[in-house]
This record gives C-alpha cells, sequence and structure tokens, in this order.
C-alpha cells in the first residue's frame, strides 16, 4: 500500500461560502495538513464512458436564437399571444408599406397556418435575435422563402444594417401557388446589427422566411449553430438528455385537432418536431416564447450521434409537473402516448422498412440511431398519480423492445416526501433506473459529497440528469467538482449525471446558473462548464479507493435564511416556524407585527394582511 502525504495550500474554511462563516484574518492564514491514502492494488467500481453527460433544454432561448442555427426571428409568423403577452404574428418584423398576417384558407398548410400578405411595393424587414442578425465577411448565408404570387412578381432581397449594405442585393421570380424560392448571399462586412429586407413588386404571400449561415455546425441543412454545438461537442459529453425538463412535462397532453386549428400549449410531443421544417407546428414554450420545433427531435438524434454521445430523450408521462400538478385521466390519450413512444422506438431504431424507420430514412438517416434508454416523466409532484402512468409505459416498452431501459424519476428535490414515495414505488416495482434533480447551495454540494455512498446497491441505478449549485461563481464550480468525485466513487450506482441547464443567451433568462452563455455573436463557458469538461474528457475506467483523512469539517454557525414563495399562484402564510433538530426553535414569525425580518426578492409581490 502506498502512503502520500500532500500539504494542501488551503485554509480549512476555504471551502466555505457563507460570509457568517468567514474566519478571522488570523485563522485565514492558517495552512492545515490532510493525508490522503491511495491503495493502487484494490479496485474500485468501474466508471462508464456514458457517465458524465448534458441535459439539454429549450430554456433561456437555448434552440431557436440559439443552438439552432436560423437567424431570422419568428419566420412564419407564427408568434402568438398565447406564447407571450406581448407577442403579435409580427413580432420582429417591421414594415415599409403595407403588410398583415393573415390567417386563412389560403395558408401554406394547416400545421403553419398564418401568413404574411405583402402589397405591392411594400417591404418587411426582420431583426433577428438579439441586436439583430449577425453576419461574418466572406461567409455565405442561404436564403429560402415561400411564397404565393401572380407570374411576373419579383421579390427583392437585401441584407443590410444602418452604415448600408451588407451582401449584394438578390432577386426572386416568384410565380403562382405556394413555392420554395432560395438565394444565396456572401456578406461584404461583418456586423451584429443586420436586417433581412424583403421587397415585392405586386402583392404576395411570404412565408418561413429564412436565413442559415452555410457554415453550421458539420455544414448540415437545417443545422445548429457552429460556436455551440462545437462547445458541447469539447465536453466530450457521454449521453445527450433532451428536450427537457419542463418543457415536455408542462402543458396540454391532447390530440392535434385539424377542426379547431393548432392547439398551443402542448406539451413537446415529438411527431410535432419532425419531417420538413414548414410543416412543424411552431409551439408556446414553457418557458414564455415560441418554439418553432426547426430544432426537433430528428436534429438532436443527429448531433448525439455527431459528438458520440448516447441519445436520452424524456417524454411525457401524462401528469405535469413543475407547478401545474394535474394527472390527466384519459386512458385512449394515455395509450395514443404509449403508442407515440413505441413509435418513437422505431423512429430511432426501426428498418427502412418499417413506418418510422422510413420516415428517419427519407429525413436523411437510413442507418438507426441506437436508442437504448428513454426516460418517460420529469419531476412530477403526484408520485402515485405518476407512477401509475409510468408502469403503463414501461410495460408496453418492455414487451416490445426488451433492451431499452425505461427511465422514471424521484420528482423535483432531493429528498422530501415526494422524494421517497417516488423512490419506494420505483424500488418495489424493480425499476432499472431514477432520474433525481436537485438545484441547492454550493455548502450543499459540499456537505453531501457521502450522498450515494449508503444507496442500496440492488436497488434502481442513479441518473443524476439535474444538478446546479446555484451559481456560476468560482466557489459553485469548485463545490460541483467535490461533489462529482462523490459521484465517481459511487460509479457502481450513479450511472449517469448531467449538469443544468446547458445554454443561456444572455437577453433572455429563464434559468440561472447556466453553463454556457451566448449573445448573437458570442459565446462563453462557465466555471462550471471547465469542471464539467474537466471530468467528461478524463473519465477514468475504474475508481482507485482512496482515503482522506483530517478533511476540512463544515464547522461553526450553520447561518441561512428560509424563503416563501410561489410560482404562478398566489398564496398565504402564517404561523412560520423553523426548529433545529433538538426541538429549538431557530426563527418564529405569526406575521402580527410588521414583517421587517422578511425581504423580497424575484418577480410578484407580497403584502401583510390579517395576520398572515
Ligand atoms: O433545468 C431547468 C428546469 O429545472 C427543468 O426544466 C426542470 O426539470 C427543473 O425543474
Amino acid at each position: 500500500m502506498s502512503r502520500t502525504r500532500w500539504r494542501l495550500g488551503l485554509s480549512t474554511t476555504a471551502l466555505l461560502t457563507a460570509s457568517a462563516l468567514l474566519p478571522s484574518p488570523a485563522h485565514a492564514e492558517a495552512v492545515a495538513d490532510y493525508t490522503i491514502t491511495v491503495d493502487p492494488s484494490a479496485q474500485g467500481p468501474a466508471i462508464d464512458d456514458t457517465m458524465y453527460g448534458v441535459f439539454y433544454e429549450d430554456i433561456n432561448r437555448a434552440a431557436d436564437g440559439g443552438l439552432y442555427a436560423e437567424l431570422v426571428q419568428n419566420r412564419s409568423f407564427e408568434y402568438s399571444t398565447d406564447d407571450n403577452a406581448s407577442y403579435t404574428p409580427l413580432t420582429a418584423w417591421a414594415a415599409e408599406g403595407a403588410a398583415e398576417a393573415v390567417n386563412d384558407g389560403g395558408r401554406l398548410n394547416e400545421r403553419n397556418r398564418t401568413y404574411l400578405s405583402v402589397a405591392a411595393g411594400s417591404t418587411v424587414t426582420n431583426a433577428g435575435y438579439n441586436t439583430g442578425i449577425r453576419v461574418e465577411e466572406g461567409r455565405k448565408y442561404d436564403f429560402s422563402v415561400w411564397s404565393r404570387a401572380e407570374s411576373g412578381t419579383t421579390l427583392t432581397v437585401a441584407l443590410r444594417d444602418a452604415a448600408g449594405t451588407l451582401a449584394k442585393v438578390r432577386e426572386v421570380a416568384a410565380k403562382g401557388k405556394w413555392r420554395k424560392y432560395t438565394a444565396t448571399f456572401t456578406a461584404t462586412r461583418t456586423s451584429n446589427r443586420g436586417r433581412l429586407a424583403v421587397t415585392t413588386t405586386a402583392p404576395a404571400a411570404l412565408d418561413m422566411v429564412s436565413l442559415f449561415p452555410r457554415d453550421t455546425y458539420r455544414h448540415q441543412p437545417n443545422g445548429l449553430r457552429k460556436d455551440l454545438a462545437e462547445k458541447i461537442e469539447a465536453l466530450r459529453p457521454g449521453f445527450l438528455r433532451f428536450p427537457g425538463g419542463c418543457l415536455v412535462n408542462t402543458g396540454s397532453m391532447a390530440d392535434y385537432s385539424a377542426d379547431s386549428g393548432w392547439q398551443r400549449k402542448r406539451s413537446y410531443q415529438w411527431k410535432d418536431t419532425v419531417g420538413p421544417v414548414e410543416e412543424r407546428a411552431t409551439n408556446a414554450n414553457f418557458w414564455g416564447y415560441n418554439q418553432s420545433y426547426g430544432l426537433g427531435y430528428y436534429e438532436y438524434f443527429r448531433f448525439a450521434e455527431d459528438i458520440g454521445a448516447m441519445p436520452l430523450p424524456v417524454v411525457p408521462a401524462l401528469v405535469t409537473g413543475c407547478g401545474q400538478n394535474r394527472a390527466v385521466d384519459d386512458d385512449a390519450l394515455l395509450k395514443r402516448h404509449v403508442q407515440d413512444t413505441l413509435d418513437l422506438i422505431e423512429f430511432a431504431n426501426g428498418p427502412r422498412t418499417s413506418e418510422w424507420g422510413a420516415k428517419r430514412a427519407e429525413m436523411g438517416h437510413p442507418e438507426p440511431f441506437h436508442l437504448t434508454h428513454l426516460e418517460v416523466g420529469n419531476e412530477e409532484n403526484l408520485p402515485k398519480e405518476f407512477f401509475a402512468r409510468f408502469e403503463r409505459f414501461r410495460a408496453a416498452v418492455e414487451a416490445e423492445y426488451p433492451d431499452i431501459t425505461v427511465v422514471s424519476n424521484s420528482g423535483p428535490d432531493d429528498s422530501g416526501a415526494t422524494f421517497d414515495t417516488a423512490w419506494q414505488l420505483n424500488r418495489d416495482a424493480g425499476v432499472a433506473m431514477v432520474d433525481e434533480h436537485y438545484y441547492n447551495g454550493p455548502q450543499w454540494f459540499l456537505q453531501n459529497n457521502d450522498r450515494y455512498d449508503s444507496y442500496d446497491r440492488n436497488g434502481p441505478e442513479v441518473f443524476l440528469g439535474e444538478y446546479a449549485s446555484q451559481g456560476n461563481a468560482w466557489k459553485n464550480a469548485l463545490a460541483e467538482a467535490a461533489f462529482m468525485t462523490g459521484l465517481e466513487r459511487n460509479a457502481d450506482v450513479v450511472k449517469l449525471a448531467s449538469y443544468a441547464p446547458l445554454l443561456a443567451n444572455e437577453d433572455s433568462v429563464q434559468w440561472r446558473p447556466d453553463l454556457v452563455w451566448f449573445n448573437n455573436h458570442a459565446s462563453w463557458n462557465s466555471a462550471n462548464y471547465e469542471v464539467q469538461k474537466l471530468f467528461m474528457n478524463n473519465t477514468g475506467d475504474r475508481v482507485v479507493p482512496s482515503k482522506a483523512s483530517g478533511t476540512p469539517a463544515v464547522s461553526g454557525p450553520v447561518t441561512g435564511a428560509v424563503g416563501l414563495s410561489t410560482w404562478a399562484t398566489s398564496a398565504a402564510y402564517d404561523d412560520v416556524r423553523v426548529t433545529s433538530a433538538d426541538g429549538k426553535t431557530l426563527l418564529s414569525d405569526d406575521f402580527s407585527g410588521d414583517a421587517s425580518r422578511w425581504t423580497h426578492s424575484g418577480g410578484g409581490s407580497w403584502t401583510v394582511q390579517d395576520g398572515q
């Protein structure tokens, strides 16, 4: 046995974060000795290559205006007040002359309902995302538009900013019924403030007005923004969990109805997101904007394959979560979702001769995507209702595809009644893998390094699908790294782990912290990203057991605060009491006074009324 003694240049308190715990200056100077004992001849658990991966959700505008390389915002005029109170079908567009969004029988197709009717001599201009459309000198940009116009109509297409033209103007001769037209620009100047303008010589209907950089990730059509995709690829993720989160387990689970028109605010349902892009109905995104589904299931599978990651899709379980807690009681609908899940497996893995394998081949990928895992549900707060439905999915998948692992979950928290009930149900039913989520402070991560040491080795395996230590500061990254050593030590039970969320457009942030940040022309990594990269690029084969002695103990008083909050609702609170484990009251308030101890942060409002 070799024994190594290292002198670590850390004060014993350097890992603590709460200011109330800061040592006196004299104490801060102290340097302690620690001993790490490594036994290279002993064998700990094997670590799977897939252990560390990424969780991608279309939150913080991670898709449109983010990873999806489309430069035109609201290209199909489908933005709606259903998505966001400030939206109209003309959001991101400006008109000189007459232009009107129309939703009538002259539409492009049933799932792309609104189009733009532009009068002769008028110009419509798109503002892109963030400060505008980003173009780089010398690079090519592919324009396309669907148009319906009389023969002899000319569409003039220009790329410009306030300082002038950004590329040679293009002309498109439109004729007759709906048809797709294309043109290519080469940028003569770099700009982050570009605008795309279309002028028509005669009345014209326009839809799917699109501009893509030629230089997408791997030069793929309908492709991904290169810098963002490459940042994800550089992590070398073992898996890609997609498409969400709350995105999946919220909204309506109902059937599409052509009679009532497109039903918006649907949960993310994979069949809505495949096929020709102009036939993918856009939808309200749970995070308060519109999602085009241009980046859909085919593109996710393709991306997973390109970066060498195992695809891990999440389908809704017909129990909503994320503040909408409701179980959908509709057996026919449940059966349809179960069938959709079987079809998803066929879409990913089926032969070209199968119905859904043929669709995949038609989209450009005759070979299978090798799906091995899929998750049903996300963070349901109603564990019993969730589990009853989960079992229907699992039974159907196992009957037809016994090699597919169906992943369950344990609710939105690291512990508590929902967590315990969900785990019990999963354990009793012999579920293969359970997804855990938690967003806690850095101190929690330091204190819970041993969380999985005591997990049952005969129970379900753990997929830590979402975690973050509530900050992008260096101390957060360090706390996460420390915690990850605990995941790795328990690699026999923790099989998969991913930080969350992955991407954030700096101008549309619904959730922070995030791993990678961007705007329309730049992207930058967080300290947390560097930690993830370090672990993912250096995944070991096997744990070598080690012991540390005299490790810094979390000592001194633990201080903090208690928060009361709501999400999209109102609530009254009274008689708040926090007690210590030995029964001492640490805080109590019956709101009979002035509530001066409480401070307000975030949105919404509150007031003390009638002693509540
Ligand atoms: O990662 C952000 C959100 O956190 C996810 O959508 C959800 O699963 C969790 O609550």
